[in-house]
């Protein structure tokens, strides 16, 4: 089988898995992101308001500034994680009250209410910060509030966010993913149910396809459709044309033959007889050539659309033989066939007797007079095999001799045109064997069709 460059549904099932992977990773970040604005706004507002409680305790008493810090300014500030709150009050850039360094002072007013994220007492805190202008005789006094507060309540809640965040989005990768590939594998399912089907069938069923597929595909079954039609019909035509051609052939040569005989029978001369002779002989010649080309047309053929049914080899054999044994008597010849029971193999039944008759025809011309020839049906492994005592293959030729047109040195003048071992070889192959060749150490060849 071929193996293909790409898969459709691996890129489908690739594509939605990305998207998914994709999605999830989204899905993850902006709900973290979102969380967090959330999460530092609710802190914030809080500090504002502790803030705003504590400018709201500040009064002014003979130009100086005087801070009784609330408790309650401090109790909103309480959280889960015990964060820690620094404060800081100062009247133009002196302290009055609270941490040292939590505020840059004197702070601009214009600014309003500014919320800073820094580094304090070890620790990240967020600062808010808010300067307001009391009225306090002749000139304005500058009161700049600050209240920080650690960040290990905001970062708890943040990671249980987070946590929350990436179990949602796997679940939804995975959920994403099973679906991806379900619908990747169904959506090519029809494509490959379709060539199952078509790769089920028998080699000789060219029945156009019926079952209905996608809209997608049936411009492909269309075109299937028409080709399997094409190859049908053409088909058909080369079968009709190799039984007609054959019986073209040879049924005039036929008739050609028996008028040269008869005439034979009535010339005297000598060297009209001698010509007659060789004009029978080129006769025989042809339509022996011509029926092996139609063999072979014929192997050819059937081989690539065979036709496999439960066969006996031996019934197969015992027919040749017989129909063979006058031919074999005419040279004193005999056939010998050894076998045993039914052998049964699955093939087709007209290219194994095919290739076993070119067998029997080779081994009746190139062996001498009062000879045997032997036909063996082997059970394991099933072949059949073909021997005789005559001169055997060319040695050094022993390789090309199943080739098209190939003919042996022995060939001499026998009659032939070097397709009968290309045949049996042929029918061998289409069965998934092969043809043996091989001369026995007494003299003689044998030749074995492995099926
Ligand atoms: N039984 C055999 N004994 C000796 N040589 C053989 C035998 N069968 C085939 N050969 C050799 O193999 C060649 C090819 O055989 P084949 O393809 O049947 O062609 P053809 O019989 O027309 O010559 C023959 O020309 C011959 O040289
Ligand atoms: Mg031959």
């Amino acid at each position: 089988m071929r193996r293909s460059a790409t898969s459709l549904r691996r890129r489908l099932t690739w594509t939605l898995i990305g998207g998914a992977t994709l999605l999830a990773v989204l899905f993850f970040l902006v709900v973290r992101t979102y969380a967090q604005q959330i999460a530092q706004q609710s802190q914030d507002r809080i500090l504002e308001a502790s803030l705003t409680s504590l400018m709201d305790a500040a009064v002014v008493r003979d130009g100086e500034i005087e801070v009784d810090v609330p408790y309650a300014a401090f109790a909103m500030l309480d959280t889960a994680a015990d964060d820690r709150v620094f404060y800081a009050v100062h009247q133009g850039d002196a302290l009055l009250t609270g941490y040292d360094g939590l505020a840059e002072v004197p702070f601009d007013p214009a600014v309003g209410l500014d919320f800073q994220t820094q580094a304090f007492g070890g620790a990240e805190v967020r600062r808010a910060t808010l300067t307001r202008a009391l009225p306090a005789g002749p000139a304005p006094v500058l009161l700049t509030v600050s209240v920080a507060q650690t960040r290990d309540s905001l970062a708890g809640t943040l990671w249980a966010i987070s946590v929350n965040a990436a179990l949602f989005g796997g679940a939804f990768f995975v959920l994403a993913a099973g679906m991806a590939l379900w619908t990747s594998r169904s959506t090519v399912r029809p494509l490959s149910q379709m060539a199952e089907a078509v790769a089920r069938r028998g080699p000789r069923d060219l029945r156009p396809v019926v079952r209905p597929v996608p809209t997608e595909l049936s411009p492909l079954v269309t075109s299937l459709n028409s080709l399997m039609t094409r190859l049908s019909h053409s088909l058909t035509q080369s079968e009709t044309f190799i039984a007609e051609a054959a019986h073209r052939v040879r049924t005039p040569l036929a008739t050609v033959r028996t008028h040269a005989e008869a005439t034979l029978m009535r010339v005297d001369k000598d060297e009209n007889r001698a010509a007659l002779r060789s004009m029978i002989r080129a006769i025989d010649e042809s339509s022996r050539a011509a029926g092996q080309l139609l063999d072979h047309a014929m192997v050819t053929f059937r081989g690539d659309q065979l036709e496999r049914r439960q066969i006996d080899l031996v019934g197969i054999c015992r027919e040749l033989v017989d129909r063979l044994t006058p031919v074999a008597e005419m040279k004193d010849l005999e056939l010998v066939l050894i076998a045993e029971g039914p052998v049964e193999v699955q093939g087709d039944p007209i290219l194994i007797q095919n290739a076993v008759r070119n067998l029997i025809d080779n081994a009746l011309k190139y062996s001498p007079p009062e000879g045997v020839v032997r036909i063996e049906v082997q059970r394991d492994p099933v072949a059949v095999v073909v021997c005789d005592e005559g001169g055997g293959f060319p040695a050094e030729q022993m390789a090309e001799l199943s080739q098209r047109f190939q003919r042996g040195a022995n060939a001499g003048d026998t009659v032939g045109s070097g397709l009968g071992l290309t045949i049996a070889q042929d029918v061998a192959e289409a069965h998934g064997g092969r043809l043996g060749l091989a001369n026995l150490d007494e003299g003689g060849a044998c030749a074995t069709l492995y099926l």
